[in-house]
């Protein structure tokens, strides 16, 4: 049994030394904190409560909607309308914003979130999580898509929550990174990875290998040269990791370093895409925490926060982890 500082205990602490905090934020991150659970526990019964499968239906992006999908993302909408935190929420299950209703007050603040990462990991009882980030709301009047569109350098807050062999909560509010770890016995989130750091050198990548006929030269190399291992210019061996849920594979390398890539390629420009990972709610709070943790997240060739958001569900490619890995990556673009 762990007697430790809660997650509740934590945030307060931490809003303590900022200037001007209300305590808004603070509730906000609670509310949040509260839907994960609920996600948490209706993960952790499966089949037991029917919330396995699909649901029949297509996301704006043109994926198969899970059950649990379309579950997570109402569960979150419940627990983070009503307190009067919040301007307007958006998500990867919702074609534009959802501007919080007449009935409720409404807040400063506003919410992105992937409700459940790793849909494909569902049916196989394999890890899953969800991802969210908070934005400050920009100007007053109507709340718009617009009001949305920041960079990722603006994020006040960003954290996932991780449902594996134990459910975490990891996050950061810009001071470093702290993982935290669900005692289902009394509900709480006790804090048992404080200051995460990513190591600069790994020997370990991420990357979905059967798309590798269709990548771009900079990446072919850079995993060429891991496969070589010994024998070839980098002169150590590989490892290799690829789970399909991104909160699964960036928590291996907040834990033990590494790299993950899913780059542009070939096939996803086929469609007319950018990316295959969305910025709002997937690439920004990853590539938000990572920074936060020591690490690097670019695009291949720029800084993922600093991309200039055109659209809600705008795709970017994303290369993140280890520092000096990312940029090595970085330098094979630039060197074309
Ligand atoms: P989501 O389940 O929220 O749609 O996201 C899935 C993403 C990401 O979690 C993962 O890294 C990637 O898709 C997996 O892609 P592949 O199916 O190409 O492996
Ligand atoms: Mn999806
Ligand atoms: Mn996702
Ligand atoms: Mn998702």
């Amino acid at each position: 049994m762990h007697n430790g500082i809660s997650l509740t205990q934590f945030i307060i602490e931490e809003q303590r030394h900022i200037p001007g905090a209300t305590g808004d934020f603070t509730s906000l991150l609670n509310d949040i904190v509260t839907a994960c659970k609920v996600i948490s526990n209706l993960v952790n019964h499966g089949a037991l409560v029917g919330i396995l499968g699909t649901a029949g239906t297509e996301n704006v992006q043109g994926e198969v909607q899970k059950k649990l999908d379309v579950l997570s993302n109402e569960i979150f909408i419940k627990s983070n309308e009503w307190a009067g935190h919040l301007a307007a929420m958006a998500s990867e299950e919702m074609d534009s914003i959802y501007p919080i209703p007449d009935k409720y007050p409404r807040g400063k603040y506003l919410l992105t979130f992937d409700p459940l990462d790793g849909s494909s990991n569902i049916d196989v009882n394999v890890s899953v999580g969800t991802i969210f980030s908070i934005l400050r709301r920009p100007g007053g009047g109507e709340v718009s898509e617009r009001d949305f569109l920041q960079a990722g350098t603006q994020q006040v807050a960003a954290g996932y929550a991780i449902y594996g062999p134990a459910t975490m909560l990891v996050l950061t509010t810009g001071n470093g990174v702290n993982g935290f770890t669900l005692d289902q016995n009394i509900g709480e989130f006790i804090l048992t990875h404080p200051k995460m750091q990513i190591p600069a050198d790994t020997s370990e990548f991420a990357i979905n290998m059967s798309n590798m006929r269709f990548w771009e030269p900079p990446v072919r190399r850079y995993v060429q040269e891991c496969l070589d291992g010994k024998e070839g210019p980098r002169a150590k061996d590989f490892n290799m990791r690829w789970i399909a849920s991104m909160v699964a594979d960036v928590h291996r390398i907040l834990t033990r370093g590494g790299v993950f890539m899913y780059p542009i390629d070939a096939k996803i420009k086929a469609k007319g895409e950018t990316g295959r990972l969305r910025l709002l709610y997937e690439a920004n709070p990853m590539s938000f925490i990572v920074e936060q943790a020591g690490g690097g997240a670019i695009t291949g060739r720029e800084r993922i926060l600093e991309v200039q958001p055109e659209s809600l569900h705008q795709r970017v490619p994303v290369v993140l982890g280890s520092k000096n890995e990312v940029e090595r990556i970085l330098a094979y673009h630039q060197e074309g």
